[in-house]
């Protein structure tokens, strides 16, 4: 695991997106796993910026996005697919065939899990996924629980992670309860993961996700296993660390 300390956000987005920059250019048709919330829109605001400059091209990128709340549709501006058009792809020369996101829509949870692991699989694996870590330590909407969930589910979100998230919303009860998330194993099976985080809220869930035992009462200390992870990180997330 590689730490990168940098002084506050602003330069946590801009390492982070170097990193990114750097996988387009290598392997312009990769397959970039990638996250919400606000961890990463500074990130994908200096992708834009350096794609507006003639710097990248995302013609031959694919992605997929970790998650998507259950019950919202994708013109819902809550939604983590409106979200990834406002904040990347309306920007970029990706194309929307080639953006996944899972179908908050589908009732149906097996069919729905089922249909995305198998985009997953025809993808040949991702490249690169990106993360924010909940303060709670999860990944993804991967909560803590008892046992690392493997592929995509249906979680039902924590009352931390409601209370987090309803700062989006109006109204805490307009706070989608339920969520399609990838699994750890679809996440470790990344070539390379690229983790953010900003703030002294994480300060705790990143110093759980870099030395505490490896348990899925912190998802995200399940990366300690895995050869390739970056840690982006400002000084704030990082004071319990160095
Ligand atoms: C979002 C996601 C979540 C967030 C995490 C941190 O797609 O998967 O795990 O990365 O909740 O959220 P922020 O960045 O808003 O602190």
């Amino acid at each position: 695991m590689r730490i990168y300390k940098t002084k506050n956000y602003d330069e946590m987005s801009r390492k982070a997106a170097n990193i990114i920059s750097a996988q387009i250019i290598l392997k312009p048709e990769s397959v970039l796993g990638l996250a919400t919330g606000s961890s990463p829109i500074g990130t994908y605001k200096q992708l834009i910026e350096w794609y507006n400059k003639g710097d990248l091209d995302f013609s031959q990128i694919r992605s997929i996005n970790l998650d998507e709340y259950k019950g919202l549709p994708a013109d819902n501006d809550q939604s983590y697919a409106y979200f990834m058009r406002h904040n990347l792809f309306d920007h970029v020369n990706i194309k929307s065939v080639n953006t996944f996101i899972p179908n908050g829509m589908e009732a149906d949870v097996e069919k729905e899990c089922s249909r995305y692991n198998a985009i997953i699989r025809s993808m040949g694996g991702i490249d690169l996924q990106l993360l924010g870590i909940g303060n709670n330590g999860h990944i993804g909407f991967n909560e803590p629980s008892d046992s690392f969930a493997k592929e995509t589910h249906c979680v039902d979100l924590t009352e931390n992670t409601i209370q987090a998230n309803a700062r989006f919303f109006s109204f805490i009860e307009e706070v989608p309860t339920q969520a399609y998330t990838t699994g750890i194993k679809n996440i470790m099976q990344a070539r390379h993961i690229l983790l953010i985080a900003s703030g002294e809220a994480k300060a705790d869930a990143l110093y759980e996700a870099v030395y505490g035992p490896i348990t899925p009462h912190v998802p995200a200390s399940i990366l300690q296993l895995h050869d390739e992870v970056s840690v982006v990180a400002d000084e704030a997330a990082l004071s319990r660390i160095i």
